[in-house]
């Protein structure tokens, strides 16, 4: 067996006494190499997924854990930043079978991160990302045959866009997204020079409702059961306003 790393991923552990969720890129070994790794791409061996394993088991914590949404895809000759063809899911069905071969429960599979059209970096079209992710679902099913057990699927895990998220969830359909996510950073990047003004500014911290708005009003037309999901979120981009986010001023 090859072992170079196959598995690009990014694990969410959250529990509900907890009040952060961590956000941790991994890279796992397996069947088929990926890539090699460098300093923008992690490996995560499989034994290493082993004792995080370990490590949710003795803590209970649920696991929604991140696929890389941009294997097999390239990048676009046209538009910078955009990332075109099919998804590969070999990584993701070789990844899900080893989990379930060791009895390993993984609450929900979150189809990539941050890729939505206000993406950071890297973005794919609604419409391909929704036909992507309807064979995420299938993938999921057929390896989890029994509902009762099965992992849900979320995504996108970007920003809100309200045409990005309406052509997304018109081409997933129904019964495909059990939770919309969505992140939020209401204070911008953190490298604002003005980020005490905006702190300080009701009406611009206001402005996030809008955001919660949009998604809600998406959802409940095409996916009222699904529900949003906030699954990333911090004031300030980037890690933080320096200097602004530890202080009594970030309360506001
Ligand atoms: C931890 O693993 C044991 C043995 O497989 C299992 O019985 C138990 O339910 C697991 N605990 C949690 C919180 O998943
Ligand atoms: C991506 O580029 C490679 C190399 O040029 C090519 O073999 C492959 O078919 C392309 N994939 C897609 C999805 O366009």
């Amino acid at each position: 067996m090859d072992l170079k790393c196959i598995f690009s991923l990014a694990i969410f552990v959250s529990q509900i006494s907890l009040l952060s969720t961590r956000n941790v890129n991994l890279v796992i070994q397996g069947a088929t190499s990926i890539g090699e790794p460098d300093d923008k791409f992690g490996c995560l061996p499989m034994d290493r997924w082993d004792e995080l394993n370990k490590f949710f088991n003795q803590t209970g914590v649920k696991v929604a854990f991140g696929l890389n949404a941009l294997l097999g895809r390239n990048r676009s000759q046209i538009e910078k930043g955009l990332w075109g063809g099919n998804w590969k899911s070999q990584n993701a069905r070789d990844f899900m079978k080893y989990t379930i071969s060791k009895g390993y429960k993984v609450d929900s599979y979150e189809f990539g991160n941050q890729l939505s059209r206000a993406g950071m970096g890297a973005s794919i079209e609604a419409e391909q990302y929704g036909k992507d992710i309807v064979v995420l679902k299938n993938l999921v099913k057929e390896l989890h045959p029994d509902p009762k057990t099965q992992p849900k699927v979320l995504g996108p895990s970007g920003y809100h866009d309200e045409t990005w998220f309406n052509s997304f969830l018109e081409v997933s359909g129904h019964d495909v997204v059990d939770g919309v996510t969505h992140h939020i950073y209401n204070l911008g990047p953190g490298h604002d020079p003005n980020m005490i003004t905006k702190i300080q500014d009701p009406s611009y911290l206001n402005q996030v409702a809008q955001t919660y708005k949009g998604v809600l009003n998406i959802i409940n037309k095409f996916k009222p059961q699904s529900g949003a999901w906030v699954f990333e979120s911090g004031r300030a981009l980037h890690g933080g306003a320096k200097d602004l986010s530890p202080t009594f001023a970030d309360g506001f």
